[in-house]
């Protein structure tokens, strides 16, 4: 929620920035803003609400001139959506500005406490305290990097925030706590953001900020970093990672939208779940074999395919895993234990509800492995033991790769916990069948979506998991209400809903679930649904068929089944005029609770 950017050096600042807002726009869209430093020693502010695109068509980030500036895009939590509420926010007399990511849990105190000294706010938001929190401490005499350093000591809650001040116009200041951020390190320049994949074009070279710490940037008389805790105002030091990541992966290339590119990888990418450390992926599977409680705990999509991983575990190697929301896992964490293990299931690796729980597990001396796509993401970095999805960056906010190779991934790890391999090249040309044979008719099928109010999925046992998933796509990027369940649940109470013509998609593989599930199409059949079979034939009772490939070992159909309803959301948003890369109100990494 909310991504932040900074940069020092020697290119023109409002075009990075710029383009830094555009990487950064899946993590808020509200509305957006820049600060640099203009004329070696002046900030000035730019800001307005809309998407970035919106906004620079007016303001022209690109003609900002210097080389130090922050820059921020907005998912708001505290204070509505209005240009005083956009960031960067800036102290009293405008010296100091600051862009921040998280929720100041303690600002109602500190606003007060800074309005008793004369501050006065422009905005409702809890951000605002920081800019004149480090007035404060530059009043008092400190050097900029400890009044920031003075400022963070005062916070509570969750923060990344960039600093600048006039005062100190070749310095940036940021910190972190419980919200991601990360510094590339170039030559003769520096850059510091919510995620790497701003500065992927220039630099590899990255330093993962942790909870806690704060880093000072200086760009006069020789490029310089410091990194501190800023607990302690100690100096630390911190090593340089290299990141595998290309910036080509992170770009449209000649698809419309990143969903359709990310959903059109999917036959290849899949393919890469299985590149896998052969020690850590049997060390895993061990440790949720010998596990006295085996948890995992995930939030939205990452849930559905955790949900699909206890079905395959349960199946392969008669291990029951319990999956929880992580936004629920307080209310099972008093049955925590040090012989428990705690798997969090991410494609982020910053999910703030799944962090919690991660630091509920530690607290219990709990055992924590992590399965999440970002390398180095506060998951991973928590984790024991980490299985990477290797699907590469994921924009779009509707997660949809990110699934597949998440359910690859579970896939590997019960078969391994089986003692056996997997081989999924079969299942790419699968996935490839799956996108291809059903195109056309999701794109007709859409086109009839457009006018509807409500859609349910179907589907049992594994497919169950997947019929959610179906659900939460729809409605996530078209805004049509969906909602997936138990096939064998519609009777008891949601066929109520069911009226002439109500689309019912209808998970139906060839598995030991294909009668009974059949059984509860035809059901809801007779009371006027219609019916849109997902199966390997077609069946007099369908009203529109949506083919799957036949494929050996039924297990694999929930990966197969996945296919189609990630290209039937997408065509659906785009008919209704929805932008599916940036669904209204949500945001792709949530970092607050
Ligand atoms: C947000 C996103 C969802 C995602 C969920 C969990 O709600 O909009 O697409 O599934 O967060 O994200 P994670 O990064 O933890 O998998």
């Amino acid at each position: 929620m909310c991504g932040i950017i900074g940069y020092l050096g020697f290119r023109p600042v409002g075009k990075i920035l710029h383009s830094g807002l555009k990487a950064l726009e899946y993590r808020g869209y509200d509305s957006a803003g820049v600060a640099v430093i203009e004329g070696g020693a002046a900030v000035r502010i730019v800001k307005d609400t809309g998407k970035v695109d919106e906004i620079n068509s007016s303001l022209k980030f690109d003609s900002l001139e210097g080389h130090a500036g922050i820059a921020h895009t907005r998912w708001a939590t505290h204070g509505g959506v209005t240009q005083p509420n956009a960031h960067p926010h800036v102290s009293c007399g405008g010296a100091v500005a600051v862009v921040h990511n998280g929720i100041i849990e303690n600002y109602k105190e500190l606003r007060e406490d800074l309005r008793s000294k004369g501050h006065a706010f422009a905005s409702q938001t809890d951000s605002e305290v920081i800019p004149h929190l480090i007035e404060e401490g530059l009043k008092a005499g400190l050097p900029f990097d400890k009044a920031v350093l003075g400022a963070c000591a005062r916070l509570k809650g969750s923060f990344a925030f960039l600093a600048l001040s006039s005062a100190n116009p070749s310095e940036l200041m940021a910190a972190r706590n419980e919200s991601p951020l990360i510094v590339g390190v170039g030559d003769n320049e520096f850059f510091v953001a919510s995620d790497c994949i701003p500065f992927l074009d220039y630099t590899k070279k990255a330093v993962f900020l942790n909870d806690g710490e704060a880093v000072w940037l200086k760009a006069e008389g020789g490029f310089e970093m410091k990194f501190f805790d800023f607990k302690s105002g100690r100096q630390i030091m911190k090593e340089i990672s290299e990141i595998k990541w290309s910036a080509s992966q992170a770009q449209k290339g000649e698809f419309e939208h990143f969903m359709l590119k990310e959903i059109m990888e999917e036959p290849f990418v899949f393919k890469q779940s299985a590149f896998q450390d052969e020690l850590v992926l049997k060390d895993f599977a061990k440790g949720v074999l010998d596990a006295k409680d085996a948890f995992v705990v995930a939030s939205g999509t990452s849930f559905h395919a955790s949900l699909v991983g206890r079905a395959w575990f349960k199946k392969l190697a008669a291990k029951d895993l319990k999956v929880v929301l992580a936004s629920e896992f307080a209310l099972d964490s008093e049955s925590l234990s040090k012989d428990s293990l705690v798997i969090a299931v991410s494609q982020s690796g910053e999910t703030a509800d799944v962090l919690d729980c991660i630091r509920a597990a530690k607290a219990a001396g709990a055992r924590i492995f992590s399965i999440v796509n970002v390398v180095g993401s506060t998951v991973d970095r928590l984790s024991e033991k980490t299985l990477y999805l290797n699907c590469g960056p994921e924009v779009g906010v509707a997660a949809t790769k990110s699934f597949l190779n998440q359910l690859g991934v579970f896939c590997l790890l019960a078969f391994a916990a089986k003692g056996e391999k997997v081989d999924f090249a079969e299942l790419g040309v699968f996935i490839e069948q799956g996108l291809e044979w059903n195109r056309e008719k999701l794109k007709e099928l859409a086109k009839e979506f457009k006018f509807r109010d409500n859609v349910y999925f179907l589907g049992r046992g594994a497919s169950y998991p997947i019929a959610l998933e179906g659900a939460l796509k729809l409605k996530e990027i078209s805004y049509i209400h969906a909602e997936g369940m138990p096939a064998g649940e519609l009777k008891h109470g949601t066929l109520a809903l069911i009226e002439k013509g109500t689309p019912v998609v209808l998970l139906n593989p060839p598995d030991s679930s294909f009668t009974h599930a059949l059984n509860n199409g035809i059901e809801a059949k007779a009371r006027g649904a219609k019916i849109i079979g997902v199966g390997v034939e077609n069946n007099e009772n369908y009203d529109l068929w949506l083919q799957l490939p036949k494929i050996e070992n039924p297990l694999f159909y929930p990966i197969i089944e996945t296919i189609p309803l990630q290209l039937l959301a997408y065509y659906s948003a785009v008919e209704r005029g929805r932008d599916p890369d940036k669904p209204r109100n949500l945001a792709k990494s949530v970092t607050v609770r």
